[in-house]
């Protein structure tokens, strides 16, 4: 099959300027009012950071102005969204997520979109006709944390497709594609046609990429699904599954792979690629 590169139908300054929408989109309105003295502690210390790397290092003033040259490009190529959801998010997570029961939080990254199709517990994701892949039958259940399964969970998942690429942020992808969201049936459960995502590179043309060259790391994460269940009355749970034996699960870019969110597929019982199950556990509001 002939396929173009990833990054050149993923470019930094596309996918960027996309995901830069996309917040917008989202969070405006949305965000409280700043609190002048969190505002004060808070950039006082990053500051603070900054100015003791320096001392401690020694940065010369070819240094500076290779930092100062870099920051304005990250703006000029549209990869905020990108820098800080690969190398600031998973702490965020972290903090916000840490008295969580039930089924473990993750990254969102820049590329959800609200809004997918209402789709039933039996379904197929949305694809094209000739969808590269590996077949991934993706199957569980959602209950709280007493065990009760909940029915009419939203599932909402969205995914990479085989050559790494989101639809409405890679160009030539029907909107909708690989994004659903799923309602469980009466007992909870839910079974979804799709296919494996493939491990997923971060733009390497724009200054995030020239930041890992320049340091000598890899821009890779491994494959994943993205997953926001919610349930009336319950707390959503935004996360991630990753798949066993995946390269990058111990050097994910992004840092956000934790061992309960690894799946674990077998083959297939009719012979179509990849099935697994993964139950969802939701705590209280
Ligand atoms: C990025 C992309 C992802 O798919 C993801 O899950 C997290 C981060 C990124 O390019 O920044
Ligand atoms: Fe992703």
């Amino acid at each position: 099959m002939t396929q173009e590169p990833v990054n050149e139908r993923a470019t930094a300054a596309a996918s960027g300027a996309a995901a830069t929408r996309r917040f917008f989109a989202d969070r405006q309105g949305a965000r409280p009012g700043a609190d002048q003295e969190r505002v004060h502690l808070l950039v006082s210390e990053i500051l603070k950071g900054v100015h003791e790397t320096i001392r401690r290092h020694k940065v010369t003033y070819d240094e500076y102005d290779a930092l100062k040259a870099w920051i304005i490009s990250v703006g000029r190529d549209g990869e905020w969204p990108l820098f800080l959801d690969v190398f600031v998010e998973h702490v965020v997570e972290e903090v916000a997520n840490a008295d969580r029961e039930g089924t473990k939080g993750s990254i969102e990254g820049p590329y959800y979109v609200p809004n997918s199709p209402l789709l039933p517990a039996e379904t197929a994701l949305p694809m094209r006709t000739d969808e590269a892949g590996t077949r991934l039958l993706f199957r569980g259940q959602v209950a709280n944390v007493a065990g009760k399964p909940l029915a009419n969970a939203h599932i909402e998942m969205w995914q990479a497709d085989h050559y790494g690429l989101y639809s409405q942020f890679a160009e030539g992808i029907p909107d909708w594609n690989l994004r659903g969201t799923i309602a469980t049936d009466e007992q909870g459960r839910f079974k979804i046609s799709t296919i494996r995502p493939a491990p997923y590179q971060i733009p390497t043309d724009g200054a995030c990429g020239r930041l890992i060259a320049a340091a000598g790391w890899h821009a890779w994460r491994p494959a994943h699904l993205h997953l926001l269940v919610s349930a009336a009355g319950y707390s959503s749970v935004l996360t991630q599954l990753f798949f066993r034996g995946d390269q990058h699960l111990k050097d994910d870019i992004a840092s956000a792979v934790k061992s309960e969110l690894i799946l674990d597929p077998v083959p297939a019982q009719d012979g179509s690629g990849h099935e697994v199950t993964y139950n969802f556990v939701l705590a209280p509001a």
